[in-house]
This record gives structure tokens, C-alpha cells and sequence, in this order.
């Protein structure tokens, strides 16, 4: 059944929503489902911006039958070519023969790697900056490279200054009837996981956000439609504010991360001391993970929240703990910097997790290591209070300090 959502008098929503998916892109989980948004302008011409994931199909084209009213779709816009928004055209190629699809070189570069139905009959290239007319309104396109693919590019509508914005200002989550932020409940409903789909599906890359950024500063946008997620139009430079902050890979809160691994508690031990230690020092935004019970990507999205991290983790088979050493991994992969840093070892024979932990927190930017790697020898002996305690208070330390400056 069609689940059309009219958003001004000749516009409309016309995605869908999906909570069967386990996880986004085989990897992420979504413990509150997606959201694929696509939206059709009824002018002179009929425009449809993106497709959707191949999951809601079936709702996404009677959306887009009961939108139409009878009328052809002249235009399709690609601003994004992964299939999680493009996995229709080649089904709305079919039904609607003369629909020209606007996109750019490389978008069509990957459209023909990926379908097999004749682009180049169907293609109308745009380049930066480009207007497309379509009576009332006007269409331009500003590109945006790697935001989240080489291909993406934001559609502005000129006239009421709607932003469809691909990726960016997304979140994971599925609609509950409300497709608008509303600025009191974003941050309970929607913030966590903005920001976990910020960090780790776009987080790598902070600076071509920048360049969007600045590109996107003297535009008169007065509504952003993303690809994932709420609508925003209130409150837009509350996200504003948020990508520019993730993509210089500034932290939002002073607080600490404790990320650890444990293989019989002995670890976690000394991580609940070093956690009541930090609080003793009246240190509020403290978090601890188990990084074999949590997945990284909610690790990842806190470590973009807060300023400071402790990693504990034992040794394995001669090195890092596995769990902890992907961690680490996918950290330096989406860019982590600019975070005050301290890291506890433990091994029972021949400790080696703090000196790989040393090495790969080396490998990435701006990653400042509080004092050398703390080692245990199989559990923290009372002897090792103090040590334990003294790398608590230099995380304090650097955690009051950033409180003054954020
Ligand atoms: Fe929502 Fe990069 O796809």
C-alpha cells in the first residue's frame, strides 16, 4: 500500500522504511531499522530525487505511481550510486520510457558498472554548478566528492531552498509516522544515531565534508532533506554545527571512553577502578565498553563524542587481543584524531597488546598518549593502585581541561 507523504503543495516523500535489515551495509547494526528516503517534485516537469534500497521496493513505486496522478516521470536525479539509494533505476527505467536520468560522469560511470540497461540513451550529465529548470522551481547541483562516494553531488532547490542532500545530515533509523526533527526530541530520538552513521559511514572523510561545507556557506537553504533520516527544517544550524564539528574531528563533550577487552574479568578489574577514579575527580561523561560485547560502531560514534580514551586490553597469541586490535583499525581507517589518549596492557607471560596499541594509535593523527602503556601481569595486585590511580588523574587532568575549552 502506498505510503505517500505530501510535504508541500506539488511535493512529496515517497521513500520507505525498513526494520527487517540486521545490519547496514552487512556490517552495521540497526537496532532501529533505516530509513531510505526519495522525494518527487510535481512542476512543469515531474522529478524524482534517488531511489531506494532494494528492500522497499514494492512501496517505493506505488509511492511513486500515486504521486505521479496519471502523469509521466520526466526526470530521475542519482545524487548517490550505492545501491542503497540507486537500486531502482533500472525498474523505473522500465516503467517510465521517457525518463531522462540527470547524474554526472562518474555517475554514470558507475551506473553502467553496476546495470545493464542503455545509460547513455537515458543520461542528461550535469557539472558543478549546473541549473536545471523545471517550471516553478529550479534544480542546481553542487558536487560532492566522497561524501560519501566519488560520485555524489546535493540538489538544491532554488525556490524554496530544499537541500537534498544524499548522506550527509543522515541517520540510521526508521520512521515512526514523523519525517520532521522536531528540535525538542532530536537529541533523545535521533542524535545518537546520526552521529553513528556520521562517524562510520562518512567519518574518513572530514575533509571533503569541509569543502561541502564551504561550498554549501553562502547558500540560502532553508529545508534539508537527507537520504537517511529526519527531515530537518528547524533548527539547521544545530546539524550544521554538528558535521562541521565531526568533520574537523573535534570532540562535543569532555568526557572519557574506557574501550576494553577482557578474557576473565582481570582487565575489566582495572578499568572499573581507572572508571571510578575518573569519576572521583568529577569526571561526568564517562563510558565503558567491552569490545567483545559491543560492536565497534558504537564505540567509534563515542570516541567521536568525547574527548579522551583509555584502552585496555589483554595480550593474544604473542599480540593484541583480536576484538581490540579491529577496534583500532577501524579507528584509524574513518581518520580518529585529536584525542587524548591512555592504554593499559595486560599479559601473563610476555605482555606485547601495549606496545601494538602504542603502534597503532602511532599510525593516526593528532592522537596525543597521555603517559607510556600500564602493565599488568595477569591482575592488578594492590601494588598497582597507585599506578593505576596516577593514570587516572592524568586522563582527569586533560578531560577538566577540555571541559574549559568546549
Ligand atoms: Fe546511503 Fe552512501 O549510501
Amino acid at each position: 500500500m502506498e505510503s505517500v507523504r505530501r510535504l508541500g503543495p506539488d511535493w512529496f516523500w515517497v521513500g520507505g522504511s525498513d526494520r527487517r535489515l540486521a545490519r547496514f551495509e552487512n556490517m552495521f547494526p540497526l537496532p532501529d531499522g533505516v530509513a531510505y528516503n526519495a522525494y518527487l517534485l510535481i512542476d512543469e516537469k515531474t522529478v524524482l530525487i534517488d531511489t531506494v534500497d532494494a528492500a522497499v521496493t514494492r512501496p517505493f513505486l506505488e509511492n511513486i505511481e500515486a504521486a505521479l496522478d496519471g502523469r509521466p516521470l520526466d526526470f530521475l536525479v542519482v545524487n548517490h550510486m550505492e545501491p542503497d539509494h540507486c537500486a531502482n533505476i533500472e525498474a523505473l527505467a522500465a516503467r517510465y520510457p521517457a525518463m531522462k536520468i540527470v547524474g554526472n560522469r562518474k555517475t554514470f560511470s558507475l551506473m553502467a558498472q553496476f546495470y545493464d540497461f542503455d545509460v547513455a540513451l537515458r543520461e542528461y550529465e550535469v557539472k558543478e554548478g549546473d541549473r536545471l529548470p523545471i517550471g516553478r522551481r529550479t534544480l542546481r547541483f553542487t558536487f560532492a566528492p566522497m561524501v560519501h562516494w566519488p560520485e555524489v553531488m546535493l540538489t538544491l532547490e532554488e525556490t524554496e531552498g530544499v537541500l537534498f542532500s544524499a548522506d550527509a545530515f543522515g541517520a540510521f533509523g526508521a520512521f515512526s509516522g514523523n519525517l520532521f526533527s522536531a528540535p525538542a526530541l532530536y537529541e533523545s530520538r535521533w542524535l545518537d544515531e546520526a552521529r553513528r552513521y556520521y562517524a562510520n559511514i562518512v567519518g574518513r572523510y572530514g575533509g571533503q565534508v569541509q569543502r561541502v561545507l564551504g561550498k554549501l556557506a553562502g547558500a540560502d537553504i532553508r529545508m534539508i532533506c537527507p537520504a537517511h533520516g529526519p527531515i530537518w527544517r528547524e533548527n539547521l544550524p544545530y546539524i550544521l554545527e554538528k558535521y562541521d564539528r565531526w568533520s574537523r574531528y573535534e570532540p562535543e563533550t569532555a568526557g572519557v571512553v574506557l574501550a576494553y577487552a577482557t578474557m576473565y574479568g582481570n582487565t575489566e578489574a582495572a578499568v572499573h577502578r581507572l572508571a571510578a577514579r575518573l569519576a572521583d575527580r568529577g569526571v561526568e561523561d564517562i563510558r565503558m565498553f567491552d569490545v567483545s560485547k559491543t560492536h565497534p560502531s558504537f564505540i567509534v560514534a563515542e570516541v567521536f563524542r568525547l574527548s579522551h580514551l583509555v584502552l585496555a586490553a589483554p595480550t593474544y597469541n604473542g599480540g593484541l587481543y583480536y576484538a581490540m586490535d579491529a577496534l583500532l583499525r577501524e579507528m584509524a581507517a574513518l581518520n580518529v584524531r585529536k584525542r587524548g589518549v591512555a592504554v593499559v596492557e595486560n599479559g601473563s607471560w610476555a605482555p606485547a597488546a601495549g606496545k601494538e596499541m602504542a603502534t597503532l594509535l602511532a599510525g593516526m593523527t593528532e592522537m596525543e598518549l597521555l603517559a607510556p602503556p600500564l602493565t599488568l601481569k595477569s591482575a592488578p595486585k594492590n601494588g598497582q593502585r597507585e599506578a593505576l590511580d596516577a593514570l587516572a588523574d592524568r586522563v582527569a587532568d586533560g578531560v577538566l581541561a577540555a571541559r574549559e575549552r568546549l
